[in-house]
């Protein structure tokens, strides 16, 4: 089948192209920085276009052009920095013209990225495991940006049936993440280059999860027929950037991590406690462990730095 990926040069998508090409599938991946990615080793099976997919005729001359039976929306702006009309025109206009231009072509298998972010801080929670059924308390632009989303693909499915499919990824991690979530990123890439780097809470709560099973996850959904919910919590590794320092340590015992302070980042942390029974039990998703993902991100950043590997001890 044909799958149209739109954002899909950049760090999830670059992950996502060959796994559905190795399954037998055409991409194209339309994204408005086409030359991030190199998809030159899959041939004929992916292509990329120029497009922006806040404007709508470039979607629809895409799916004109790809024909597509599923697509994926991957393009949005990370953070919540944003002036309000420029990420509106990404994040709710383009998630829009999407699910309207999939409409048009006929397409009604669609997944996109929703966040974790949805659910706002751990502390409107307690301690306790979050689910897809939770109240989303998120507040900030990007978490109230994805909450709209979310009920976007409900219109859409419920006023024209589309098949929409929300992944709420926590915090994706991995060697060439630079936007959106990426304090627990640095606390391994910047030792790994040598280099020194420091945090103001010891105690701040992350939950990661490596870029690599992200990709697996969006290739099993959009490969399925009729996923059995609208939205599926990815989950990952809760753990405290003082925790992530102590692994990075055991594999460089001479990284300098630092904090400012202890403690009083847990009650600002985001959630990171949450439950992804669903994903699993419906996809068997299941994650190869988190510290054998920091010694895999070191030693990405040490061979691109010329620098010698490091090894389990
Ligand atoms: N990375 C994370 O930690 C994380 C966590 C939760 C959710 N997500 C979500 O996953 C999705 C993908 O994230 P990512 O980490 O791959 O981000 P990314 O920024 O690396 O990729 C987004 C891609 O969209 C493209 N894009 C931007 N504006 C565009 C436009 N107007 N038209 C077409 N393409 C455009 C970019 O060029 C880029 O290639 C996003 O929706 C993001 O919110 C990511």
């Amino acid at each position: 089948m044909s799958i149209l990926i739109i954002g899909g040069t950049g760090f999830i998508g670059r992950r996502l192209v060959p796994l559905l090409a190795q399954r037998g599938e055409e991409i194209i991946c339309m994204d408005i920085n086409p030359g991030t990615a190199n998809f030159a080793d899959l041939g004929k099976q992916a292509r990329v276009i120029r497009g922006d997919v806040s404007q709508f005729d470039d979607v629809m001359a895409a799916m004109v052009n790809a024909k597509p039976t599923r697509v994926i929306n991957l393009a949005y702006f990370l953070g919540s920095e944003h002036a309000p009309h420029v990420a509106t025109k990404l994040n709710i206009i383009g998630m829009d013209n999407c699910f309207e231009a999939s409409r048009l072509a006929g397409v009604s298998r669609v997944a996109y990225a929703s966040s974790l972010a949805v659910s706002g801080e751990q502390k409107f929670y307690g301690d306790r495991l979050v689910t897809e059924d939770d109240f989303r308390h998120g507040h900030v632009q990007y978490a109230m940006h994805k909450i709209f989303n979310e009920w976007q693909a409900q219109d859409y499915r419920e006023k024209h049936g589309l098949d929409i499919t929300a992944i709420r990824p926590a915090n994706v991690t991995g060697p060439d993440k630079i936007v959106g979530s990426v304090d627990h990123v640095f606390c391994i890439t910047t030792p790994a280059r040598g280099k020194p780097v420091s945090f103001p809470f010891k105690d701040a709560m992350r939950c990661p999860v490596h870029v690599d099973e992200i990709a697996e996850i969006f290739a099993r959904v959009i490969m399925t027929d009729k996923p059995k919910h609208m939205a599926y919590n990815t989950g990952g590794q809760a753990i405290s950037l003082g925790d992530l320092a102590d692994i990075v340590r055991e594999f460089l015992p001479d990284a300098q991590i630092t904090f400012e302070k202890e403690t009083g980042g847990k009650e600002l942390s985001g959630n990171y406690m949450i439950d992804n029974s669903r994903l699993v039990q419906e996809f068997g998703v299941q994650y190869r462990p988190y510290r054998e993902r920091v010694l895999q991100i070191i030693n990405d950043i040490r061979r691109e730095e010329g620098l010698p590997l490091v090894s389990d001890r």
